[in-house]
C-alpha cells in the first residue's frame, strides 16, 4: 500500500494524538489504523462516539496533521490538494453563510469547485429537486430546518458530480422518507462508478447499501469486512414447542431443551440435518411446535458485540 491509484482512499499506519498548548499529548484518537477503500465502493466507516472517525475524516480532508502515517486519495497524499479535485466533502458539524440563499450556496460551491457555468444551473436545479429543497431555494440557510441544513449540505457535497464522496454522518437529522432516498442516490452513484465512505451512526443503512465496512473503537480498527461476511449467520435455528413433561426427558437423550415458559421449550439445531431430525423426533413424541425461527443477525449486532466484548482486532484483509 502505497498511494495505488486503483484506490480511492488508502490509510496506512495513521495515528494522531492531540496535544495541548505546551505540546503534553492528550489523547491518542487514532492509534494506527490501516485500510484501503476501493474505486466503486459504498464503504462504511463505523465506530462509537469518539472512536476516532471524524479525526479520520479531518486527515484525509488535510485540516489537521496526523502524528504518524499515511493517507493518499485516488493514488496522491492528501497534503496534495490535487488529490481533492474530484472529491465531494460534507463535515460533521458545518455552518454555511447563513445569509445567502440555498439556490446561491450551491452556485457558490460550484463556482469554487470550477463547475462549468453550463452545468451549475442544470445540477443545482437537478440536486434542489432531489432533496425535495426546490421550494426553499430562494430562501436564506439560516432559515432552514436541521434536516434541510443537512441536504443542502449533501446538495453542495454533490454539485461537482465527484469520483469520491467522504461524508461524515450524511443522514444526521433526516426524515426517513429523505434517508431511504439518499440510500438509493448512494447507490446510483455507485452504479455510476462512483465511491461513497461514510462515517455514520444508522448501521441498518449501511447494512442494506455498503460492500464493505471498517469498526474502528479507540482509535484502532477492529473489524473490517464486506457487509456480506459479517452477516453470514450461524447454523444455529431456534426450534420452540411445547410437549408433555414426561416426554421431554426422552428428548433429552439427544438434545438439550431449554425452559421458555410454562409449556413451552425451544432448542437450538446446528445444522440441518439436526432440524429436519429434531422436527422428525418432535412428531414422533406428539409436541406442538410452536415456531421455527431461522439463523438470524444483523449489523447492529454484530457491532454491539464487536466494540462491547470483542477485542478482535483484523489486520486489513485486501481481498476482502
Ligand atoms: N481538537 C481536538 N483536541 C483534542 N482532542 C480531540 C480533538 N478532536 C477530537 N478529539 C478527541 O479525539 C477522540 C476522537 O474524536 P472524533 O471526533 O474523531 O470521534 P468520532 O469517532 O468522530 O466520534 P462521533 O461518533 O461522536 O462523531 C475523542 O476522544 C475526542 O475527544
Ligand atoms: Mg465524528
Amino acid at each position: 500500500m502505497n498511494g495505488n491509484g486503483d484506490n480511492a482512499i488508502e490509510i496506512q499506519n495513521l495515528e494522531m494524538v492531540y496535544s495541548d498548548l505546551w505540546g503534553h499529548a492528550r489523547v491518542r484518537a487514532l492509534d494506527g489504523i490501516s485500510f484501503e477503500v476501493k474505486k466503486g465502493e459504498i464503504f462504511g466507516f463505523l465506530g462509537p462516539n469518539g472512536a476516532g472517525k471524524t479525526t479520520a475524516i479531518h486527515i484525509l480532508m488535510n485540516f489537521i496533521y496526523p502524528t504518524d502515517g499515511k493517507a493518499w486519495i485516488h493514488g496522491l497524499p492528501v497534503f496534495n490538494s490535487e488529490c481533492r479535485k474530484r472529491v465531494g466533502f460534507l463535515p460533521e458539524l458545518f455552518e454555511f453563510d447563513k445569509f445567502l440563499k440555498g439556490k446561491k450556496l450551491l452556485k457558490y460551491l460550484a463556482d469554487l469547485a470550477g463547475v462549468n457555468s453550463g452545468e451549475v444551473e442544470a445540477r443545482g436545479r437537478e440536486l434542489l429537486e432531489f432533496f425535495e429543497m426546490a421550494e426553499a431555494e430562494n430562501r436564506k440557510v439560516k432559515t432552514y430546518s436541521k434536516g434541510m441544513k443537512q441536504k443542502i449540505g449533501l446538495a453542495q457535497a454533490m454539485i461537482s458530480d465527484p469520483d469520491l464522496l467522504i461524508l461524515d454522518e450524511p443522514t444526521s437529522g433526516m426524515d426517513p422518507i429523505a434517508k431511504s432516498k439518499i440510500k438509493h442516490k448512494f447507490l446510483e452513484l455507485k452504479e455510476r462508478g462512483k465511491t461513497v465512505f461514510l462515517s455514520t451512526h444508522i448501521l441498518s443503512d449501511v447494512q442494506q447499501i455498503a460492500d464493505r465496512v471498517a469498526i474502528i473503537n479507540k482509535g484502532k480498527v477492529i473489524k473490517i469486512d464486506t457487509v456480506e461476511n459479517l452477516l453470514k449467520k450461524s447454523d444455529d435455528t431456534e426450534v420452540t414447542f411445547t410437549l408433555d413433561d414426561s416426554k421431554i426427558e426422552q428428548l433429552k437423550q439427544n438434545w438439550n431443551p431449554q425452559h421458555r415458559s410454562d409449556s413451552a421449550y425451544s432448542i437450538l439445531t446446528g445444522s440441518k440435518q439436526d432440524k429436519a431430525g429434531l422436527i422428525a423426533r418432535l412428531s414422533e413424541l406428539g409436541a406442538d411446535i410452536i415456531s421455527v425461527i431461522p439463523p438470524r443477525t444483523d449489523l447492529e449486532e454484530i457491532f454491539m458485540q464487536l466494540v462491547e466484548n470483542g477485542t478482535e482486532i483484523d489486520k486489513p484483509d485486501q481481498q476482502a
